[in-house]
């Protein structure tokens, strides 16, 4: 829908739903502000049936005036509810660098929260990967807030097409786990705008209808009492048109604080707003105003999708793991992984030289999704490195597995094999949403970024046994790999693959697909480079400096940097040219495949700020396109970005100011080579 024509049929809904609001008591438009997933039926899923969130959360919703509810079904990793489709994690996708592909994942997950009857998406994570250590780096797409910005935006429109509400997640600064209900951050103005907020801002221009406060706090207040952010900025400064609903159970601390603080919804149950509001608006301490807004906001965006005629004629349960579904997961997972080093080369592997293949280590047969909060997917299998091996190599070669604790057997077997693939890395214990239950707890924030020692022993171990040895890692984010990498030739980063890693992986290993993933994050050679972390924080200070910026900023090599991935064939840039027309940076550069097989590059656009008279980046990324060639064959790319993105943050003048400048403009295949 072209601009104009949405701003017209937006306000023809704020109009319906003033007219709705007026009409309605104020117990009503104060029952159209929370959730009613209550705590017993919360424990009996979460706890006792172990699959929270099975059934879409109710909302809201006033039958008497014809408003529909909120039925929310968590992600990101696909729908929560039920049993759906499992893709990789959103970390894992933000490699692909594929932005119509992640458009597609959106339309899918908006297609099966519509089989499962609800309308309300809650997975678009778009909190900054500001340190690798945070416990849900898997629930976003990196640590660069253009790229993040971009991706945000294809769920948000691919979800949003089945007009199924996108909700754009946590707002804002919440970027380690064990401490998030209390974490107060702080960071100047120049911070917060420039680095901390352009991707939620990205995803609310690409029209998404609701955001989700943070539990963290921002400068002593909690985020979904926070009028500046909510209210100032969200809201008013960006134009916000949709309603703000808080993070579940804990979000909310305060009714009036909330109330006047612009939090619309509480979620996901009542337990502020209800009838403490309405006690606190007849006692004067929350202007009726502030509720009548609330009402608004969430009635206009539920007449507006309910309104907007879908795109299939229905939605049936049949929808839900369709064959089209599962294989869009295989496709992702297959253009997501990211190739960190191939000597030799040692991949792709030969299916006619490998008889025998030794898959080791625990994590080589374990169906491993990503982590076990919120977002959670429950698919109904899940295809395990393993399993995928063998699928993929039938009679035609032995598959052996070994889970590596018992030290001698996987030695034979690796020394036997002619490739041995050692499956390490972390699960849904080490890492994730940070779940407690009395002296139990899982995920959270990493406490470093190494291996366990016991992978750490077993790639030594095993190591020197096998010319042909590939780590193929998994895991959220970075991975330190200093102690072992130069020990062995190659080394694949699969993330949490989805319910079809096992196969993409197998198709990978063995040249079917040629892998084409590039890292959303850098990967530090030190952890000392990187910003610093302490998972026990009440109060951390935000610069505007980490990822690469931080990196080059201080002149440190990372191990691998952002944007890097290899290739089974080669790439050679050339002609690269830079213009300014019409308000736009436009780059051009022609890319041609130079090996011998089909593959995809990320040709990416950076631009330059070394003349700048405040403290810059030296660069920052501006562009990218994911472009697929034939061997031999080349492609003019083209690459825009408003002269306006440009600009830096003045807070002296609360504007954003463009300098008079020479600017540099990059163009290559990672950070580092451009
Ligand atoms: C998480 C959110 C999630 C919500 C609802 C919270 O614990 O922080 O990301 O959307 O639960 O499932």
């Amino acid at each position: 829908m072209d601009s104009e024509r949405m701003h017209e049929e937006r306000s023809q809904y704020t109009d319906r739903a003033g007219q709705l609001v007026a009409r309605m008591s104020l117990a009503e438009k104060v029952a159209l502000m929370s959730g009613r997933y209550g705590l017993p039926q919360l424990v009996l899923d979460g706890l006792i049936l172990g699959h929270y969130n099975r059934n879409p959360a109710p909302a809201g919703g006033n039958e008497r005036l014809g408003v529909p509810e909120l039925r929310f079904c968590d992600g990101p990793r696909g729908v929560v509810c039920g049993s759906s489709t499992c893709f990789p994690v959103a970390m894992q996708r933000g490699a692909s660098f594929d932005l119509a592909l992640e458009e597609r994942v959106g339309e899918t997950i908006g297609k099966e929260i519509r089989a499962h009857g609800g309308n309300f998406f809650g997975g678009v994570c778009v909190n900054l990967l500001r340190h690798p250590a945070g416990g849900r780096a898997q629930e976003t797409y990196g640590e660069d807030p253009f790229h993040v910005g971009q991706m945000g935006a294809a769920i948000v429109r691919g979800v949003q097409r089945h007009n199924v509400v996108a909700c754009v997640k946590h707002y804002a600064l919440n970027n380690q786990e064990n401490t998030r209900f209390k974490v107060d951050v702080t960071c100047d103005e120049r911070t917060l705008r420039e680095v901390y907020l352009p991707h939620f801002k990205a995803c609310i221009d690409a029209g998404a209808g609701s955001v989700m406060g943070a539990y963290n706090k921002f400068r002593g207040e909690h985020l979904c009492h926070h009028g500046y952010l909510l209210r100032e900025v969200l809201k008013k400064e960006w134009g916000f048109y949709g309603f703000v609903i808080s993070d579940f159970v804990f979000g909310v601390r305060d009714t009036v604080q909330a109330a006047t603080g612009g939090l619309d919804v509480e979620m996901c149950n009542t337990w502020h707003y209800g009838r403490r509001l309405v006690r606190a608006v007849r006692r004067g301490k929350v202007p009726e105003s502030a509720v009548d807004e609330a009402a608004l906001r969430i009635v206009r965006t539920l007449l507006l999708f309910a309104g907007t005629p879908d795109p299939l004629p229905s939605y049936p349960r049949s929808l839900i793991l369709s064959k089209d579904h599962v294989t869009l997961a295989r496709q992702v997972a297959e253009a997501s992984m990211v190739l960190l080093k191939n000597e030799g080369p040692v991949l792709p592997l030969d299916k006619v030289r490998v008889q025998a293949v030794a898959v080791i280590g625990e994590l080589g047969n374990r169906a491993n999704t990503g982590d076990h909060g919120s977002s959670r997917v429950h698919p109904p299998y899940v295809v395990t490195p393993l399993e995928g091996l063998r699928r993929q190599l039938g009679d035609s070669a032995e598959v052996h597995f070994s889970n590596g604790r018992r030290l001698d057997e996987a030695k034979k077997l690796a020394a036997a094999a002619d490739a041995v693939i050692l499956v390490v890395g972390y699960t849904h214990r080490d890492e994730g949403e940070y779940i407690e239950y009395g002296p139990i707890s899982w995920g959270g924030d990493r406490p470093h970024l190494r291996l366990h020692d016991r992978d750490v022993a077993l790639i030594q171990a095993l190591a020197p046994l096998n010319r042909n040895t590939v780590v193929v890692l998994m895991g959220g984010s970075a991975i330190m790999m200093e102690e072992w990498r130069g020990s062995v030739p190659a080394i694949l980063h699969a993330f949490y693959p989805g319910m079809e890693g096992g196969t993409a992986l197998a198709r990978i290993l063995f040249g079917e697909v040629n892998p084409s993933g590039k890292l959303p994050f850098s990967i530090p050679a030190d952890e000392g480079h990187l910003p610093a972390f302490d998972r026990t924080a009440a109060q951390v200070p935000y610069d505007r400096y980490h990822g690469y910026t931080k990196f080059e900023r201080d002149g440190n090599e990372p191990a691998y940097a952002f944007g890097f991935g290899l290739s089974y064939t080669t790439f050679a840039l050339s002609d690269p040219d830079f213009s300014e027309r019409d308000g736009q940076v436009r780059a051009r550069v022609r890319v041609t495949n130079s090996g011998d097989k089909s593959g995809a590059e990320v040709i990416q656009f950076y631009v330059g700020f070394e003349n700048s008279e405040v403290d810059r980046p030296r660069k920052l990324l501006r562009g990218f396109k994911k472009v697929g060639l034939e061997p031999g064959e080349t492609k003019a790319v083209e690459i825009t970005c408003p002269v306006d993105s440009l600009r830096w943050y003045n807070p002296e003048t609360a504007t954003w100011e463009m300098e008079e400048m020479v600017y540099q403009a990059y163009i290559g295949t990672s950070s580092r080579a451009c």
